[in-house]
């Protein structure tokens, strides 16, 4: 409609049509039913819509999950009884949620949890997706912001997932100290699994910060690797050594 000023259009603060509404996300139809996504297209922070990073994560799971055990060719020491798995800054929850529909539609035995977590406005979109993908009893969305104290159910996790989590630079010692405190126990280490888009020379800082810390090795033995090379995406594990 127009006024004065010409159209109602231009005065309304446009939101991005990309990334609005749900996805239907099978990966080349290795996951059945498909990994449905609701994304708010960033009304309630970055978190409301898929990253590059976050597909990344999710097609090394599905690539490394044989038949007949969650994340067996990544977790292979783990008794296959209990896999506890934490996603930090998980957005719409994406990674997560990949693992708790492979792990459901594998019947894998043995119990899944997944805690998927974020800042607290985007818990409820979260929520939203678990809902939408029927895997309420073995995952939960929860707040959990970077650098505050971490509680008991943050014990004894196998396995943290993080995509695309490092590109504020206000954000890197806090992300940092939840890396040290997840990785803190001497007996049980999970193992992290960090996606990570390079966007600019900042996000060296992080890097070079957690060295002092963990051994960050890239990952690089899975199919897509050089595709997702091209766009500056890239796969490390993290290993505590100080
Ligand atoms: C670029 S998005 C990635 C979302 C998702 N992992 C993906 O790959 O689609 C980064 C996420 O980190 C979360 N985040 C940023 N700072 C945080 C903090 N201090 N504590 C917890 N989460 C944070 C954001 O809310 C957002 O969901």
């Amino acid at each position: 409609m127009d006024n004065i000023f010409g159209s109602f259009d231009d005065l309304i603060a446009v939101r991005p049509i990309e990334h609005l509404g749900c996805q239907d996300l099978s990966f080349g139809g290795q996951l059945s039913p498909s990994l449905k996504v609701v994304e708010d297209g960033g009304a309630s922070g970055c978190g409301g819509k898929v990253w590059i990073a976050g597909e990344l994560l999710c097609e090394y799971i599905l690539e490394k999950t044989p038949r007949d055990k969650l994340l067996g060719a990544i977790l292979p020491e783990s008794s296959g009884v209990m896999c506890n798995i934490l996603e930090l800054g998980s957005g719409t929850g994406i990674v997560g949620l990949c693992v708790s529909l492979l792990a459901q539609q594998h019947h894998f035995p043995g119990e899944t949890h997944v805690n998927i977590t974020d800042i607290g406005m985007l818990v409820p979109l979260m929520q939203d997706n678990i809902l939408a993908n029927g895997v309420g009893d073995s995952t939960e969305a929860t707040e959990l912001l970077w650098g505050t104290t971490l509680t008991k159910q943050h014990h004894n996790i196998d396995l943290v997932l993080a995509a695309d989590c490092v590109y504020l630079e206000d954000a890197f010692p806090l992300l940092e100290d939840t890396l040290l405190q997840l990785t803190s126990g001497s007996e049980h280490q999970p193992m992290i699994l960090m996606a990570y888009r390079r966007r600019r020379k900042a996000d060296r800082r992080f890097f070079q910060r957690i060295r002092k810390h963990f051994d960050v090795i890239e990952v690089t033995d899975f199919t897509r690797h050089s595709q997702y090379l091209k766009s500056r995406t890239h796969l490390f594990e993290l290993v505590r050594v100080h």
